[in-house]
């Protein structure tokens, strides 16, 4: 297989180092708006660096990745959709609904899938605990609670971009959320601060929220976000039901620590960012797309999934921007 990279940065150039090492993978050839940061990857991975996106398209390439910044990829999904190419592109889909259901008709008609990137759902303990709810074993389920505090806040540049903490940072534990209990979430009401740097609230955005959820089977949830949890990257997942509760993330590099005297938890560091987080999860969602590209096997997380995550993430901005609770089907389109 050759498979073409547009958008090698942070996340792109993780994917470029699984994608380089696949027996199956030929060649693999990458593009950067920054010439020399492709130049750059393709040295460090055997690649081939181009300096266009129609270079890319032009290479004869068997699948896409798009790693590119967000407001590029409806583009660069139809571009490949159209040229018959499976693609992976990097979560969101777009940074609206309108974009998002023009990337989805034009995908279905096309007939190629698109994987689009939560990882979350390749993560272990994800699959475990979804596994948990599936067989029965927490019982009836009622409380759902996920965390995503980045150490660090983005750059000042990404965030008037980015979509705001909702569509950019805690759709993914909307989508994990929907993904391992099965359910919809169906009400929201966000609230949120702006307590750090002023250019959140320039952007109309916050660095601190908290999320209240209904699920379509009466399940209660909560979501903390934040961007400023200088204890370490803490991303957690606890599902409780009548019979037990499952807590994904709460290991030796929980980016919390116990009060409990004589209780010495975790063990270990916690972890810095999402990639040594993530590591293994990014590797099983990548070798997935790769499969899909050889198999023609389907997505294992289409457009569809992404749209569904969007609209909670619509909702929860709209909440937290109105000061109400808000019903996920107002923003449904
Ligand atoms: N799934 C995850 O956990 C996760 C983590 C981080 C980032 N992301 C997503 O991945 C995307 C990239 O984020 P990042 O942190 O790697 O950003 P980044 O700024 O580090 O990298 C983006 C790269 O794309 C290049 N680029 C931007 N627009 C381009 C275009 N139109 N054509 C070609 N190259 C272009 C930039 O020069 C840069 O090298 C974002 O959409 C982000 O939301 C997802």
């Amino acid at each position: 297989m050759r498979i073409g990279f547009l958008g090698v940065g942070r996340i792109g150039v993780s994917h470029a180092a699984v994608v380089a090492q696949h027996p199956a993978v030929e060649e693999v050839v990458v593009a950067d708006a920054d010439p020399a940061r492709a130049r750059e990857v393709a040295q460090r991975f055997g690649a081939r660096a181009v300096e266009t996106a129609d270079e890319v398209f032009a290479a004869g390439v068997d699948g896409l990745v798009v790693a590119t910044a967000t407001d590029s990829h409806a583009d660069l999904i139809l571009r490949g959709a159209a040229g018959g190419l499976p693609v992976f592109c990097e979560k969101p889909v777009a940074l609206d609904v309108p974009g998002t259901l023009r990337v989805r008709d034009a995908v279905a008609s096309a007939g190629t899938p698109v994987q689009i990137g939560f990882q979350r759902r390749f993560d272990a303990g994800y699959i475990a605990a979804r596994n948990a709810v599936n067989r029965g074993s927490l019982g009836e389920l009622r409380r759902v609670h996920a965390v995503t505090a980045d150490p660090h806040p983005p750059s000042a540049a990404f965030i008037p971009t980015s979509g705001g903490i909702y569509r950019d940072c805690l759709i993914h534990d909307f989508d994990a959320i929907r993904w391992v209990t099965g359910r919809e979430i169906v009400e929201v009401t966000a609230v949120g601060t702006n307590r750090g740097a002023a250019f959140f609230g320039e952007a109309g955005d916050v660095d601190e929220t908290v999320v209240l959820l209904t699920l379509d089977d009466g399940t209660l949830g909560t979501v903390h976000g934040s961007r400023y949890n200088g204890g370490g990257y803490d991303v957690r997942l606890e599902v409780a039901g009548t019979r037990g509760t499952a807590a994904v993330g709460l290991d030796d590099h929980a980016a919390l620590w116990s009060a409990e005297p004589g209780v010495a938890f975790p063990a270990d560091e916690p972890h810095p960012t999402f990639w040594e987080r993530f590591a293994p999860a990014y590797a099983a969602e990548i070798n997935a797309f790769l499969d899909v590209v050889r198999d023609g096997s389907p997505s294992p997380c289409g457009v569809d999934e992404a749209l569904e995550a969007l609209y909670v993430a619509e909702a929860a901005t709209l909440s937290r921007v109105e000061g109400r609770r808000v019903d996920v089907a107002e923003v449904r389109k």
